[in-house]
């Protein structure tokens, strides 16, 4: 959540962090400031009489995705999750902010840039994704792929899983030679077995749980170093979404890729996800590994998320105080004044309707935008 450059983080508030979390050479991608705005279609006339309002889907993000880990982007619907995945995915321009992915490999490219190192290692070469083009979109799309909610809905329902598989191979150049024995690889490790029985089947003969594997298999065909899961498991029954939940750690380990794992389930970021960060109404409000955000939240928002999901362990229940947060999400077209979350928290004062909390540094890896972030840590109710 800090920003990535120290003179975005100059503020007179003393506690505010002024490092990035991580370590610069750690990093797998990051987003600076990254903005996303929608404006309603409306009539030339009604244009000319009052200048659109902007739907706020993102608004101010700075994250950070490490090298070979899960983190998890978490929060109501609306608040802007699918929108971030979608930037990331290169798939949607943002109005303003950067998108920095680390390749590690040199790529001839125009978007190529020497990103200044704070460390010692000089300059890192990242790619900067919001300025895409030719070549590097091809490159950026074997690196980096995509999990979607619906794979039903994102599979061509006149190829067959082979060829649902092969269409990634054949577009970046693999030869045909080689595809087949890619393509029952993946579905071997994916378990869609026994492989021969799957590879001309249609997705519409699959089950819901058989359509993720494959969904995760057509992601992974290309040994990717990131992936992108947007709200994976939400259409799965409890029983397939933990047999999904378990092969993405399986495949996170084996082939030591990063991950960002959106979801408004809490429990299932809570089972694979090294780090969280909260997001309400276009912005980040917590983050920190996910074992302090979950046990010590620091924001009344993610302390209202946790008390909705009830604890499996007995001992852990009584730590949060059951907060009611009042109403609904605000529409993205009016985002309210000061701290976005105020009209709904049981902690606001004054200063939260004026004055936008900055992301706030709890603890080592944790930081909280609210101006009571302590207190909302050490359990005191409002
Ligand atoms: N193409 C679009 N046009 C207009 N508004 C959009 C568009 N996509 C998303 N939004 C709005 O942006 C906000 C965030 O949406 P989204 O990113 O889908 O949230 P989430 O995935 O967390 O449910 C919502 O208010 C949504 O209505
Ligand atoms: S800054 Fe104020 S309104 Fe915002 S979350 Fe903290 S206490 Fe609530
Ligand atoms: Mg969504």
């Amino acid at each position: 959540m800090p920003s990535l450059r120290g003179e975005d983080l100059v503020t007179p508030h003393q506690e505010v962090a002024a490092l990035p979390i991580i370590p610069e050479r750690e990093f797998a991608l990051r987003t600076v400031d990254l903005t996303r705005y929608f404006y309603g279609r409306r009539g030339l006339l009604s244009q000319l009489k009052r200048p659109p309002i902007p739907i706020r889907a993102v608004d101010g993000v700075n994250l950070t995705i490490q090298r070979e880990e899960i983190l998890g982007l978490v929060g109501e619907s609306s608040c802007g999750k699918s929108t971030v995945v979608r930037l990331i995915a290169g798939l949607l321009k943002p109005s303003g902010g950067e998108i920095l992915y680390r390749s590690g490999t040199v790529q001839p490219s125009t978007t190529l840039v020497a990103y200044p190192d704070s460390t010692e290692h000089g300059s890192i070469e990242v790619l900067h994704v919001e300025k895409l083009q030719g070549e590097s979109i091809k490159f950026y799309r074997s690196q980096v792929s995509l999990i979607f909610q619906d794979p039903f809905s994102s599979f061509d329902p006149r190829f067959t899983v082979r060829g649902i598989l092969e269409e990634p191979l054949s577009v970046h150049g693999v030869a045909e030679k080689e595809r087949r024995g890619l393509i029952e690889e993946i579905l071997e490790e994916t378990r869609l077995t026994p492989v021969s029985e799957f590879l001309d089947r249609y997705p519409h003969t699959l089950s819901g749980g058989q359509r993720q594997r494959l969904g995760i298999a057509r992601a992974l065909v290309l040994d990717p170093r990131m992936v992108i899961a947007d709200e994976p498991v939400s259409m799965l029954d409890v029983a397939i979404r933990a047999q999904i939940l378990e092969l993405l750690l399986e495949e996170r380990r084996k082939r030591r890729i990063s991950m960002l794992f959106a979801t408004h389930d809490l429990s299932a970021a809570r089972q694979i996800c090294d780090r969280l960060v909260v997001m309400y109404l276009g912005k980040l409000v917590e983050e920190g590994l996910t074992a302090d955000v979950i046990q010590s939240p620091a924001h009344p928002y993610t302390l209202a998320l946790i008390a909705a999901v009830p604890d499996p362990e007995p001992a852990n229940r009584s730590r949060i105080i059951d907060l009611p947060i009042k109403g609904e999400i605000p529409s993205a077209l009016e985002v309210p004044s000061g701290c976005r979350f105020h009209p709904r928290c049981p902690y606001a004062g004054e200063q939260c309707r004026v004055e936008e909390p900055p992301p706030i540094k709890i603890d080592d890896n944790h930081y909280s935008a609210c101006w009571f972030a302590e207190k909302v840590k050490c359990g005191v109710a409002p």
